[in-house]
């Protein structure tokens, strides 16, 4: 392939180029309801080795399998337990990705030797038209170099990956800003290993009680997917995190906190909703606005922490946003990019 990235709109043409890319082996990046991908035709098992080594991946990570229609998910699943065909008819398009038995003609590469293998279809219309046209499964994880912030923007993957890949398709930001929700089918109740686009609460009102996986208690038996474990999601600046109930309380420690860092001549940023924003800017830290509500902050979380390194602040303070809809997936996610998380 050319060692050259190519960086182009995604207009029909140019989405037609990168699915006969993606079909001869080359790596293209690609925007998701979610975040950009960095797919690779699965079936491939050199230009999935192209993906771990273009994100310095470790090989032990498994990766999402992306189709652009669930009737295609014979290809890669061995079998299909009803619970699944009824999530996957319910959330299919979106952001829900599905542990499966895995079809043997998919490379222990893709699945990092695991008998299961994690697959969804992406609510976008770029990546539906994508996979479409390049008609294989495709091979994605998040587009950003291993353990980094996730890409919301073509900007950030070009950022992480430049020259690495062969197309960066461009299709603006992503609308929901984290990663899909892995779900687990296999145990009962299912269980959330990642929390994401797909809130809990609208898992449980289609299939009743849904567990969720706390990182000490592997669901069935074994660690379920070791790239689940790593501090992951991470800027350069170190993240502290508060977590607590009381809202006001939070902002109280968040405050005092900033002030001792202050004082030492540290240089400080935040995260914070657009109402609490004002009294960390008079106080001296460099702030980044998430939006009025948890959606906006789902949005804008990675644009945030990149925005905070790109300003070179040293220390990047944030609180938890509840664990109602997306909070949760927010919540695990400035959780492991901590580096701190301070109870109050
Ligand atoms: O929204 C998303 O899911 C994005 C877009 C591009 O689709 N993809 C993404 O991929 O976040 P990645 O590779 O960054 O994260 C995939 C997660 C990892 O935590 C991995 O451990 C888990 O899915 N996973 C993959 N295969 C698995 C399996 N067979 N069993 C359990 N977990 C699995
Ligand atoms: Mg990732």
């Amino acid at each position: 392939m050319a060692h050259m990235t190519e960086w182009l709109p995604a207009t029909p043409e140019n989405i037609l180029r990168a699915a006969e890319v993606l079909r001869k082996g080359g790596l293209v990046a690609f925007p998701t309801e979610t975040v950009y991908g960095l797919g690779a035709n699965a079936l491939d098992i050199h230009a999935v080795g192209r993906i771990f080594t273009a994100k310095e991946r470790p090989a032990e990570d498994p990766l999402i399998i992306h189709l652009s229609r669930r009737s295609n998910l014979k290809q890669v699943a061995q079998s299909i337990p009803a619970l699944a065909q009824t999530l996957a008819e319910r959330f299919w398009p979106g952001p829900l990705t599905l542990i499966l038995p895995k079809q043997p003609a998919v490379p222990d590469l893709v699945t990092a030797g695991l008998n299961t293998v994690a697959v969804r279809v992406p609510a976008h219309p770029i990546a539906l038209a994508l996979i479409e046209a390049a008609d294989v499964p495709v091979a994605a994880p998040s587009a950003n170099r291993f353990g980094h912030t996730s890409p919301t923007t073509a900007q950030h993957v070009w950022h992480d990956l430049q020259a690495r890949i062969d197309i960066l398709l461009d299709g603006g930001p992503t609308p929901i800003g984290v990663e899909s929700t892995v779900l687990d089918v296999s145990s009962d109740p299912p269980c959330i290993l990642r929390p994401g686009g797909v809130t809990r609460e609208q898992l449980q009102a289609v299939i009743g009680p849904v567990a969720i996986w706390n990182r000490q208690t592997p669901p069935s038996g074994g660690l379920p997917s070791p790239g689940l474990l790593e501090r992951h999601y991470a800027p350069r600046a170190n993240v502290i995190f508060f977590l607590g109930s009381g809202e006001p309380q939070v902002q109280l420690a968040l405050m005092e906190y900033l002030n001792a860092l202050l004082a030492e001549g540290k240089r400080v940023g935040a995260l914070a909703l657009d109402r609490e924003a004002e009294p960390l800017e008079r106080q001296g830290a460099l702030v980044f606005r998430l939006g009025p509500d948890v959606e906006s902050a789902a949005r804008h979380i990675y644009a945030g922490l990149r925005w905070l390194d790109s300003q070179q602040v040293e220390i990047v303070l944030c609180r938890d946003l509840g664990e109602d809809g997306l909070g949760l997936a927010i919540r695990d996610r400035l959780q492991r990019a901590a580096v701190r998380v301070i109870r109050v």
